[in-house]
């Protein structure tokens, strides 16, 4: 019964009145300008239960950071469920793909998630990282020359849609080995994985209405189907991850069965792209209102990573990051119930004057300047982050360094940008030169 299985997940988290934007907290002018709420928050009600939503917001940097390093109190059970309680059409769609999320890797709280996370460390290791720079070098220079083109052609281009929505998609594509696979499909290209992708981000993370959710859904399930045909393929002899996967052993020696190898593929794919690609967006943005420093970008060695680690800090893609209490729990003096849902407010502790001088103030290389949340930190933290990293440092330097007078068309805010629970990022960068 998968289809009640996520029934089940929805319901528990899942606002009373589902399809819409029912926290009063996610709207439009949040998403467009979180800080001063987050500063709020942090002052006079750090561990706040939001009426709308049913979530504990954690947002001090401390608190949040406590939350994460204690997974045996509080679980990472409830990181993949949908925030809204999906309609029966939606669950239909899903439940008809098979479409279901067992613990492996993000919501994983058993003893099985040591030995997926060693797995996918061997895929992310930091000699891969490195073996990888020449291939996101050449990418960049590939998609940039896409964007010269444009520019010629149009007099302006959409950073998003030329360079930062698929490049981080090629990269994930040839370090999980699975290019081959896109290529021999003749139904699936880069554009139809960033459309399930994008449908999957907004069923689970985002506030659907209950019309739009079936559609939402069955593109969330074509993409699970689709891998659910590359998991028939995974055998021990291949290389990358399906061979890994298909290699691997549980704690108790048995293997994993085929919806496990479909949850960690749709996981990996959605955790590797959709974040790197929302941060390549902001940064890029970013950097491009700031005259002064977007020609230094391409031209002064180490700026482009310090201002990377500066813009994760500030503004991660990744904006929250959900848990649930095994049992009563304390946090910052308040007592919480067991099964509290918790939303860490990862983006609110980027800038808790706590731990980070005028965080305001985008200051690369500011001390303590990495050790912000927005990768997590603990038995969970993202595997991803060095690959995250290197792209957003060799992206940021090939685009200055190639279009040192390109400047954003629209004036700053009026970019447009998407807002789900736990991901914002703009959703078009336009630029044009100066
Ligand atoms: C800017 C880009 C990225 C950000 C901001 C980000 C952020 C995060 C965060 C906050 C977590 C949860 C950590 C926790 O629960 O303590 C996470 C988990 C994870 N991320 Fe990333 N991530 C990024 C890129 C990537 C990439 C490129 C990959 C893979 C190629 C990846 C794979 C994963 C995986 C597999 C997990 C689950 C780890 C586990 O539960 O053990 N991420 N990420």
């Amino acid at each position: 019964m998968r289809g009640r299985r996520i029934v089940e997940h929805t319901s528990r988290t899942g606002p009373a009145g589902a399809g819409c934007p029912a926290s009063g907290l996610f709207t439009a002018a949040f998403t467009a300008d979180p800080w001063p709420v987050y500063a709020r928050l942090r002052r006079t009600a750090p561990v706040h239960r939001d009426p709308a939503t049913g979530l504990w917001l954690v947002s001090r940097y401390h608190d949040v950071r406590r939350v994460l390093l204690d997974p045996v109190r509080f679980r990472p059970d409830n990181t993949l469920d949908a925030v809204v309680r999906l309609s029966v059409p939606a669950l239909r769609e899903l439940a008809a793909a098979g479409f279901d999320l067992p613990p492996t890797l993000a919501n994983n709280g058993s003893p099985g998630h040591a030995g997926l996370r060693r797995l996918v460390g061997r895929l992310l290791s930091g000699g891969r990282v490195a073996a990888a720079v020449p291939l996101v070098t050449r990418l960049a220079e590939r998609h940039l020359d896409r964007v010269e083109a444009e520019l010629a052609a149009h007099g302006r281009c959409d950073l998003v849609a030329a360079l930062t929505r698929d490049l981080p998609f090629a990269v994930m594509l040839e370090v999980l080995g699975l290019r081959a696979d896109v290529e021999a499909d003749d139904g699936v290209d880069l554009a139809t994985l960033a459309r399930w992708n994008d449908a999957s981000l907004e069923l689970f993370w985002g506030f659907p209405e209950r019309s739009r959710q079936p559609r939402l859904a069955r593109l969330a399930a074509g993409f699970h189907r689709w891998l659910g045909t590359l998991a028939d393929r995974a055998e021990q002899a291949r290389p990358g991850l399906l061979g890994l996967l298909a290699g691997h052993r549980h704690p108790d020696g048995t293997p994993l069965d085929r919806r496990e190898i479909v949850a960690v593929c749709y996981f990996m794919v959605i955790a590797g792209q959709a974040t790197t690609g929302q941060m390549l967006a902001t940064m890029l943005l970013r950097a491009l209102h700031d005259r002064v420093l977007w020609p230094r970008l391409g031209r002064e060695p180490g700026l482009a990573a310090l201002w990377a680690e500066e813009m994760l800090r500030r503004e991660p893609p990744l904006t929250t990051w959900r848990r649930i209490t095994a049992g009563p729990a304390e946090i910052g003096g308040v007592q919480l119930p067991p099964g509290a849902p918790l939303l860490l407010l990862l983006a609110a502790t980027g800038s808790d004057p706590v731990v980070f001088d005028a965080p305001e103030e985008l200051r690369p290389g500011r001390p303590r300047g990495r050790e912000h949340l927005s990768f997590g930190i603990g038995r969970h933290r993202c595997p991803g982050a060095a690959l995250a990293r290197m792209e957003a440092e060799v992206v940021l330097r090939s685009v200055s360094a190639r279009l040192p007078t390109l400047r954003p068309v629209r004036p700053p805010g009026e970019t447009p940008l998407l807002g789900l629970l736990s991901f914002r990022a703009p959703t078009e960068v336009l630029v044009e030169r100066s």
